[in-house]
């Protein structure tokens, strides 16, 4: 009875050792970033830009000028600016008056990566951004981007102590105005949007097979670490010490059995048949 108890036990530690080996091995694939991309530069940074007039939205503020307008924006965190992007992934503000607008909400990972044809770069997925009511109009703000491949245009980030830096390509900038939707179309050039490794090839990232077979043999080296280290503890020798001796030193006979088996189409039984398990 308390060898059954051991048993249990040990089972119980494997059940939760696989469980925890399942849950940190298969979350990294659900972090922030774009697979086979270099997003490094994009997400450690906030990315400002100035727009062009005609791409700028009214500012709330009576009676204000616009000459140009600043977007800001962030990747894997929101931007935080005050008045009305505390969690937004997009801003719009001004030189000339105290107002900003959210143009898309943050999510946890905006990459997409099948937004371009595989290896010209990749998109993004925002939330929508908040309402814009003007006179005229009353529409749902959000933006989409694009990052092309160039591997020209690098977006340097030496300037470690700088949280906010200006991105250093023109981007193409759109802005549709539907009855319901006020959409941003952002184009930029981007080194990190090449493929890392050529399209087809190799992809940094560990497909499910893989994943589980490093569970399966994690599991196994730690079922046999611990399972000696209990046996050690309860005082035993020599090759005692493995867990479940009498299985593992029988296993090479019955796989043996099995082949035999398998290739004799069961016609001949070895000495060692099944019944005797
Ligand atoms: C805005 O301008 C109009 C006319 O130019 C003026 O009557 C109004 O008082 C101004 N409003 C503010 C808040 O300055
Ligand atoms: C801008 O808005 C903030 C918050 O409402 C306010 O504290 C600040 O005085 C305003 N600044 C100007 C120049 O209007
Ligand atoms: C990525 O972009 C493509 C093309 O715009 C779209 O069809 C697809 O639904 C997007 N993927 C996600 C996960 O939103
Ligand atoms: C939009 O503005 C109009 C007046 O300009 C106002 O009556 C309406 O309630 C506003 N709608 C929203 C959703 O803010
Ligand atoms: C809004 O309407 C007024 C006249 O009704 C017009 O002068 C103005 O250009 C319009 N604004 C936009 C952004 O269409
Ligand atoms: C690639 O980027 C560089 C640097 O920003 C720019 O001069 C060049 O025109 C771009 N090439 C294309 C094909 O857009
Ligand atoms: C990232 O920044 C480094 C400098 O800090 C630069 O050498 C590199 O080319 C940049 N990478 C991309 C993809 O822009
Ligand atoms: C903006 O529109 C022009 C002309 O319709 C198009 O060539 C360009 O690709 C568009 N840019 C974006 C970012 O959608």
């Amino acid at each position: 009875m308390a060898d059954d108890g051991a048993e249990l036990g040990r089972l119980v530690f494997l059940f939760s050792f696989l469980s925890i080996a399942l849950g940190t091995t298969v979350s990294p694939i659900e972090l922030c970033g774009a697979p086979n991309y270099d997003v490094w530069n994009l997400t450690s940074k906030m990315w400002k830009f100035s727009s062009p007039k005609e791409f700028c939205l009214m500012p709330r503020t009576e009676n204000t000028t616009v000459d140009a307008c600043e977007i800001t924006m962030a990747f894997c965190q929101p931007v935080n600016i005050p008045l009305n992007c505390a969690n937004a992934a997009v801003c719009e503000s001004y030189s000339s008056s105290n107002d900003t607008f959210n143009l898309a909400t943050y999510v946890n990972n905006p990459f997409n990566t099948t937004a371009l044809p595989m290896g010209e770069g990749f998109g993004t997925n925002y939330g929508s951004g908040e309402i814009y009511n003007t006179t005229n109009t009353t529409c749902t703000l959000r933006t989409v981007m694009t990052f092309v491949c160039n591997a020209s245009a690098s977006w340097d980030i030496s300037q470690k102590n700088e949280p906010f830096l200006s991105v250093p390509v023109k981007p193409s900038i759109n802005f549709t105005q539907g009855p319901k939707l006020c959409t941003y179309s952002i184009k930029f050039d981007f080194a990190g949007a090449c493929p890392v490794s050529p399209p087809g090839g190799p992809v940094s990232q560990l497909s499910a097979g893989s994943v589980l077979l490093l569970i399966f043999f994690v599991s196994l080296i730690m079922y046999f670490v611990l399972g000696c280290f209990i046996n050690i503890v309860r005082g035993k020798v020599g090759q005692d010490i493995i867990p479940h001796q009498t299985f593992w030193t029988a296993l090479p006979v019955y796989i043996m059995d099995g082949i035999q088996f398998a290739l004799t189409c069961g016609e001949k039984r070895t000495s060692s048949s099944y019944q005797s398990i």
